[in-house]
């Protein structure tokens, strides 16, 4: 009888059964792991429908209130907010950013106050609020002004801390606005306001649905690639996030998601700091939208989509499933 057969080792043995797989489970999920983003629009009872993001709405202040209560029972840990400000509050400047009574601060506010123990990471960039729908302040040739972006910003950021943000989040990729951020929040008392700096942040064709949710599509001239990252590029990704954390970033964020899970790898692998992902609004669609041709099982894909960020090595993922998939996992 000989025994040369058979295979040195069988990888499938500890594959065979539920309990098994559990404990070789290299990764998992947890509600906790998930940032939800919440849009917020003027009005009372309001829920407004997002049709490029189906099951994605508006919420007023009064009942994003009940969102942030369902998302801390379902053990989320913090909301990210984006404004749909209202069209004649829009400028070429953005100055509403800086108004201490926006839909933003009064969102903040009222979240704060009735679900004190959620986070919430606000997004620093002056699209909601710009007639041109750019991030920032613009030259005669319609080019976006980095320095003068910057101090736009540093003020939209003391805005959104003095009305009890608890993370920054600057998404407008502008050069050097991490540093110019911090040294604000420090000199003006909110020494404990984290920074999630968009490090990485690509010039991407999945940000439509977006638009369309905070009504900044139509008004969009032009594009964002002279500020947002190519996608042909990786190195410049590293650079942008040792940048962002000299600067004194706590964490960073790679966006798009699915498509850069290479790009969340190699800056786990560099530089071992807390990395996030944002699986955009474009992504959120392209499920949806197979699983709405029987293409596929939601539950499935998401939970799938959603683990693939942790084994690449995030901290954790903002997420428009967040809600859904924090109940798919409690059960
Ligand atoms: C704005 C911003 C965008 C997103 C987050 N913050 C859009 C953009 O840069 O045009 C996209 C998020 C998504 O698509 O879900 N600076």
């Amino acid at each position: 009888m000989t025994y040369a057969s058979y295979p040195a080792l069988r990888m499938r043995r500890p594959r065979a059964s539920a309990w098994s797989r559990a404990m070789h489970a290299e990764n998992r999920l947890s509600p906790a792991d998930f940032i939800w983003p919440l849009f917020v629009t003027e009005g009372q009872g309001v829920e407004e429908p997002i049709s490029s993001l189906p099951g994605v709405s508006r919420w007023s202040v009064d009942r994003i209130v009940d969102r942030a209560r369902e998302a801390r029972d379902a053990g989320i840990p913090c909301l990210a907010l984006f404004p749909n400000t209202q069209p004649e509050r829009r400028s070429d400047d953005g100055a509403e950013a800086l108004n201490p009574d926006n839909l933003m601060c009064r969102a903040i506010r009222a979240i704060k106050d009735a679900v004190p123990d959620i986070g919430i990471l606000t997004d620093v960039a002056l699209d909601p609020y710009t007639v041109h729908g750019q991030d920032g302040l613009l030259d005669e040739a319609g080019y976006v002004l980095n320095d003068a972006t910057v101090d736009m910003l540093i003020g939209q950021s003391l805005n959104q801390a003095a009305a009890g943000a608890d993370i920054i989040a600057p998404s407008d990729m502008m050069d050097g606005r991490i540093g110019a951020i911090r040294e604000a929040l420090e000199e003006e008392g909110h020494a404990n306001v984290q920074i999630m700096a968009y490090s990485a942040k690509y010039a991407s064709a999945f940000y439509g649905p977006f638009r369309d949710a905070v009504g900044s599509r139509g008004l969009l001239k032009g594009d964002k690639k002279s500020y947002q990252m190519d996608p042909a590029n990786s190195e410049e990704a590293l650079r942008e996030v040792a940048l962002d954390l000299e600067e004194g970033a706590d964490s960073v964020m790679v966006k798009p998601g699915l498509p850069y899970l290479d790009i969340i790898a190699r800056v786990k692998d560099a530089f071992a700091v807390p990395v996030f992902a944002y699986q955009v609004s474009g992504e959120y669609a392209m499920i949806e939208a197979a699983v709405a041709a029987g293409a596929g099982d939601r539950d499935a894909l998401v939970l799938e989509t959603l683990l693939a960020f942790k084994r690449a090595g995030c901290s954790g993922v903002l997420t428009y499933h967040a809600l859904h998939a924090a109940r798919l996992l409690n059960g």
